[in-house]
């Protein structure tokens, strides 16, 4: 087996209906860690497709007046043109339906036949047409099918069984020796719960022509066709084997990605079906929840369907990527709406991460004629610099490449993400605590431009696996002509890759603003109609009272100031606003220390705790700057005790 290879899959879609948004979620959740893994300069196999046999199709099919193989034909061009949308890049595409598959699957089953763990038995179960499944008359709810509540046909046939229960206590070994098989660990302990409570039966795997004859035909016997099940999960097996360019051998699979409702067919079924086989276990069966949309759960007779076709062109391919995987734990279920998805585009990418490149190159081009600065050692502007360099710095212990690294591994994508937003949130507020537009060292501001186009080509690396064109975009804005989608991380996420001189080249915004209240107000008019609440419609920079009572405004008196060390825009002041504390402000080119000893100011006193140049502060002065960089703090205007709420 090759060491650094990794192969990761998606299960293959069913041919009855167009792609939905948990078709698209699945499949970027592979794509993200294909990226990831051929950043890391790993052999990757992504493999996708389609599940084109069985009942589901057939019946889709009839009512379409057409064959399943022309139905599935027409079919699976939907899913190859939204891959091509979202920016998938799996290696290959397979089709149940393809003949290299279906051989192989024969194969297997005679296989299979020739060692005895196949066995044909006459049989009578309940069956659910819907589901292909069949149930034992004790697993009926109300007389219905557990799963779907539609009912079920009693069938009394010959059929084959791959002897499947007699790996039940090999298999709950096997998931007890390796805690990463089953992920997440809920759902891993519901497995098990599973198959320590309930006495595993064999498994159904043929169908008779008569009843269905859409499916790949049993090998050692023709009236038959194999189960659906059976044939499409053995594609994790197949679809390497006559897909990949090489020879080298891609089983077994690092991770089969699934939604929480195969999580059994993957876990049981598919585990049994390789130990029959002799063949490895895949590494781990990753379950993740479902999107319900707008609170719903999403349905074609609802009407709620989200096709992700629309999204793309309404808010754009990288914020729909970015959604989904920062809103919701990759694990648990989500809610989809697309006001939430807008709010988030305005927030965290056109605010954060699109402000923060559109501010830095502006800064460069009007400082430095639009060339990257060289840094200069030693003319760190305060503590928050140090720390963003830290934060790159590999042979630091809190250095980002170790979290990101043990996030995307454990498929944490929401933390990998958020990580990286708070990197951003730090940088921002670096900008702010260096007031770069108003620094006259030349050395200092060369370095803050430098240490901020910096952060943001190592930045641009980390968000690619993400968003790939967001990331290519800025790395462009950056001045950097080698293709992103070839680096590997390890070379190019070292401080002081950028080299001064480059040419940075401000292109377009990277997430334009959503005028929120134009979008929405007309859904919450309709809302309104339908007598469900709609609140007045909001303006998306307006706050609500409940936001605005969450700030705790105080009264203070300054006791002592002084200027910080190193600093020329810092004082350290010594404030009693009911209770004393230090806080650290910017304000020593308006005010000297002895001019605001003594004087009543308005202080947020329920800030979190932050270092400036080192000195700690616990709290903000309010003070207003005007266009001409006048700025004066804020003072009431009768003489009031210091501790005084202001509301
Ligand atoms: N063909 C089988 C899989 C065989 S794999 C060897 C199948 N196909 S499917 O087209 O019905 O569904 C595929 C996936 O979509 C499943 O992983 C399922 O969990 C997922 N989803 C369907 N609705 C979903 C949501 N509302 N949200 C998230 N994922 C959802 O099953």
């Amino acid at each position: 087996m090759k060491k650094n290879k990794f192969y990761v899959t998606t299960p293959i879609y069913y041919v009855n209906d167009v792609p939905h948004i948990g078709h698209a979620y699945t499949t970027i959740a592979a794509d993200i860690l294909a990226r990831y893994n051929r950043l890391k300069g790993k052999d990757v196999f992504f493999l996708t497709g389609t599940d084109e046999h069985g009942q589901k199709v057939d019946k889709a099919a009839q009512e379409k007046g057409k064959s399943p193989k022309e139905h599935a034909d027409i079919l699976v061009e939907n899913f190859k043109a939204l891959w091509v949308k979202l920016n998938i890049t799996n290696d290959a595409f397979i089709r149940t339906t393809d003949s290299e598959h279906k051989e192989r699957v024969q194969a297997v089953l005679q296989e299979l036949w020739d060692k005895g763990e196949i066995e044909k038995r006459s049989y009578s179960g309940w069956y659910c047409t819907p589901d292909e499944r069949f149930w034992t008359e004790k697993d009926l709810v109300d007389g219905n099918c557990p799963e779907c509540n539609r009912p079920v046909e009693q069938i009394h046939e010959e059929n084959y069984f791959f002897l499947m229960s007699k790996y039940q206590d090999k298999l709950i070994k096997h998931i007890e020796n390796n805690p990463s098989f089953i992920l997440p660990e809920t759902r891993r302990n519901e497995v098990l719960g599973f198959l320590n409570n309930n006495e595993l039966g064999d498994l159904c795997i043929s169908r008779p022509k008569s009843r269905l004859s859409w499916g790949i035909t049993l090998p050692f016997d023709e009236v038959f066709v194999t189960y659906v099940w059976f044939d499409a999960l053995l594609n994790y097996y197949t679809g390497p084997i006559y897909l990949s360019d090489t020879d080298k051998p891609w089983w077994p699979a690092e991770h089969h990605l699934v939604g929480k409702d195969i999580l059994t067919t993957h876990a049981v079924y598919w585990s049994t079906m390789l130990m029959a086989r002799g063949w490895e276990l895949p590494k781990n069966i990753f379950a993740h929840g479902w999107w319900t949309v707008d609170g719903q759960k999403m349905s074609k007779s609802i009407g709620n369907v989200v096709d992700p076709n629309k999204i793309v062109d309404e808010y754009g391919l990288d914020a729909f990527r970015y959604f989904l995987f920062r809103e919701v734990t990759f694990g648990l279920d989500g809610n989809f709406s697309e006001e939430a998805l807008a709010k988030r585009t305005n927030s965290d990418l056109a605010n954060d991460i699109g402000n923060l490149l559109s501010r830095t190159l502006t800064m460069i081009d009007k400082y430095r004629g639009g060339s990257v600065p060289a840094p200069v050692n030693g003319k760190d502007r305060n503590d928050l610099e140090i720390k963003i360099k830290q934060w790159f710095d590999k042979n630091y212990t809190g250095n980002i490449s170790r979290s990101y690294d043990s996030f995307l591994e454990g498929l944490h994508f929401n933390n990998a993400l958020s990580e990286l937003w708070k990197i951003m949130a730090e940088i921002n507020e670096y900008i702010a605590a260096s007031v770069p537009w108003k620094e006259e060292d030349d050395e200092t501001l060369s370095n803050i431009l430098y240490t901020l186009a910096e952060s943001l080509r190592i930045i641009a690396i980390y968000l690619y696996p993400f968003m790939p064109d967001t990331a290519g975009n800025i790395w462009k804005q950056l001045g950097l002509d080698t293709d992103i989608n070839s680096i590997k991380i390890d070379e190019t996420s070292n401080w002081g890759g950028l080299k001064p001189g480059t040419r940075v080249q401000k292109g377009e915004a990277l997430f334009p603003r959503i005028d929120l209240k134009k979008k929405f107000k007309k859904e919450k008019t309709m809302d309104n109609t339908v007598g469900v609440h709609g609140d007045a419609p909001e303006k998306d920079n307006l706050i609500s009272i409940n936001d605005f009572a969450k700030v705790e405004l105080k009264i203070g008196i300054v006791l002592e100031a002084e200027p910080v060390e190193k600093s020329n825009k810092l004082l350290k002041l010594q404030v009693d606003t009911g209770e004393k504390r230090q806080i650290v402000a910017g304000i020593a080119k308006a005010y000297t220390p002895e001019e605001l000893t003594g004087k009543k100011v308005v202080v947020v006193t329920n800030l979190k705790p932050a270092k400036l140049m080192g000195v700690e502060s616990n709290g903000m002065l309010l003070a207003a700057t005007d266009s001409e960089g006048v700025l004066s703090i804020l003072i009431p205007e009768k003489d009031i005790n210091p501790g005084a709420s202001i509301r």
